[in-house]
């Protein structure tokens, strides 16, 4: 009898004991993680970029990380988000798929303690948001404004818009940048739109509010997918008449949707020439560039984004407050942020900009003078 008893309670301290280990290794044990990073998808280079910059730049961290990608779905990112909640991760550096559907995720994992962090696209909203490191996104869109105005010669050069999803915050903040330069060109007849009814209707206004930032993203928007961008152009193109092509200029949000809309325009024997911007410096646009199927990109260096990141994220656990240089109006709260600036790049200075600063070499182009 005594006997039994005893083995019982041998049998009880294994099971606490094993219920404790399992609890160590999904709370704070040797497969705990400390810094949870959440990337949109891997099929933009752009992101799979940041994920390639992420990890060299974290060789020789002494925090663990994980990087999870949710594959342009809302759903998936909060169940990466959970994953990593349940490695215990402190910090969460995430960039939302959706700016405003990534509140729940976040507001989850806030409930838990973490310090979060809007990587690149600020998540909306929701008060769940501690940072936000950024590009200067308004800088964005005016960079490729001015780049084609500084390029437009004579008087009702054919304009095409091109915008990115109207779920990420960015997309209105390119627009908006780059409609604030480009509007007074419209406005004293430089430029003539042809693909936007409500951009036309607006064509008076310097100053759009959110609303109507939204319906002309609505007409014009690529969702940042490379397919929907060729598919609005061809359209485009077959509605527009003789006197909408020869010499034209394109608006296009980044360097994805950039190569497929120039594709379809240099396939059409009415275009002459066409001016096209981008943004991202992604290493097939900078081909493009170079072999003049593209006209510029906004460069935005991954590796200071992914320092301050990582950089603030250490800062947290290591117990101090970050710094921080400005702020961002999320709907809900002002998220304190660290901004970047951004470079134009066009052949004249990929070497200068891409090459000599080694954040591509040169053997991986063809053609580079
Ligand atoms: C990023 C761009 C990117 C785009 C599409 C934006 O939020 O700032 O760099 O090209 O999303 O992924």
């Amino acid at each position: 009898m005594i006997k039994k008893f005893k083995g019982l309670t041998f049998l009880a301290i294994l099971m606490v004991f094993a219920l404790v280990v399992a609890g160590c290794s999904s709370g704070g044990g040797s497969s705990s993680v400390d810094v949870g990073i959440v990337l949109p998808t891997k099929d933009e280079p752009r992101w799979v970029q940041d994920e390639q910059r992420f990890k060299d730049a974290l060789k020789d961290s002494k925090y663990s990380t994980e990087i999870l990608f949710s594959q342009g779905s809302s759903a998936k990112e909060k169940e990466n988000v959970e994953a990593l909640l349940n490695k215990g991760i402190k910090v969460l550096i995430i960039t939302p798929h959706d700016g405003a559907a990534a509140a729940s995720a976040v507001e989850a994992a806030k409930k838990e303690g973490v310090t979060v962090i809007a990587y690149d696209r600020l998540i909306t909203d929701t008060d769940a948001v501690d940072y936000y490191v950024t590009f200067d996104s308004l800088a964005v869109g005016a960079a490729q404004a001015q780049y084609l105005v500084d390029n437009a010669e004579g008087s009702d050069v054919p304009l095409y818009l091109y915008a990115g999803a109207a779920s990420d915050n960015n997309a209105f903040l390119f627009f908006e940048g780059a409609w604030k330069v480009l509007q007074p060109k419209i406005a004293d007849g430089t430029f003539k739109i042809v693909n936007s009814s409500e951009a036309e209707a607006l064509k008076d206004s310097s100053d759009l509010s959110r609303d109507q930032l939204g319906k002309i993203i609505g007409q014009i928007t690529t969702n940042w997918d490379a397919n929907e961008a060729k598919n609005k152009a061809q359209t485009h193109l077959t509605a527009a008449s003789d006197s909408q092509k020869g010499d034209v200029s394109i608006l296009a949000p980044n360097d994805g949707t950039a190569r497929s809309i120039a594709d379809v325009f240099a396939s059409d024997s009415a275009i002459s020439n066409y001016f096209i911007t981008g943004q991202d410096a992604e290493k097939a646009s900078i081909q493009y560039i170079i072999d003049e199927k593209q006209s510029m990109t906004v460069f935005k260096d991954v590796r200071t984004l992914v320092k301050d990141a990582m950089g603030m994220a250490v800062e947290v656990l290591d117990g101090e407050t970050p710094t921080t240089t400005g702020s961002y109006d999320n709907g809900a709260v002002e998220v304190k942020a660290k901004q970047t600036d951004v470079i134009v790049v066009d052949k004249d200075n990929v070497q200068s900009e891409l090459i000599d600063s080694k954040y591509y070499e040169a053997s991986e182009f063809t053609g580079l003078k």
